[in-house]
């Protein structure tokens, strides 16, 4: 049975490049017979946080933040692809996480960074590593890190380094390990919703 991925991008920028890595991991799990739902930022427009999503009465919350949790909710668990902005998290990325909470308890997520220049970003990896658990997910332990992204990938994410696709390989074949133990043990319930 095929998994049903949440990929979740956080960059709202007019030149963005990550889109190019979002849009590979989507198609990398498409060949493997999963599912990935590319969450894009420039088009769940969220305001800057304001209210989160379980601070509306049930119903009351903004359509944008109902189809947002709709998605989280329905998910497997999260490929979070993320630059490295100034060392840390963007913050589309992170305001987007921030609206909300529950929706993506008991679920892992896999950290796929990437910046222009050679680290990949994976100083941004280790703040998600610190937030992303308040939230209910598992980190798991590898990184997929991918450093120039301008020229390892093309405009629709095709790779054009030739360690990409093996390394991609390895790191899903974790995260999908990950996913399907934690899906077999929400089967028998959770500590708390
Ligand atoms: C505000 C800002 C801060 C940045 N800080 C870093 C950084 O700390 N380390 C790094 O390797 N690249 C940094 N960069 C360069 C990014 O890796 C590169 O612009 C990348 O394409 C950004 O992702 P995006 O295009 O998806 O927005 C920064 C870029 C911006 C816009």
């Amino acid at each position: 049975m095929g998994n049903t991925i949440a990929v979740v991008y956080g960059s709202v920028r007019s030149e963005r490049q990550g889109l190019r890595v979002a849009r590979f991991i989507v198609e990398a799990l498409k060949a493997r017979g999963d599912t990935g739902i590319l969450v894009d930022p420039l088009e769940y427009r969220l305001p800057l946080l304001d209210r989160m999503y379980k601070e509306y009465e049930r119903g009351s919350a903004p359509a944008v933040m109902e189809r947002l949790a709709d998605v989280f909710r329905s998910v497997d668990g999260f490929l979070v692809v993320s630059g490295e902005y100034n060392h840390g998290i963007p913050p589309a990325l992170k305001n987007m996480f921030d609206h909300f909470m529950n929706e993506f308890f008991w679920r892992p997520a896999g950290l796929v960074t990437y910046s222009n220049g050679r680290f990949g970003g994976v100083r941004a990896a280790m703040q998600l590593r610190a937030t992303l658990p308040e939230q209910g997910m598992i980190t798991i332990p590898s990184l997929l890190p991918f450093g120039n992204v301008a020229e390892t990938f093309d405009e629709n994410g095709v790779p054009h380094a030739d360690y990409v696709r093996a390394s991609t390989k390895t790191f899903l074949d974790e995260f999908t390990w990950y996913v399907e133990a934690l899906r077999a043990r929400r089967v028998g319930g959770v500590p708390y919703e």
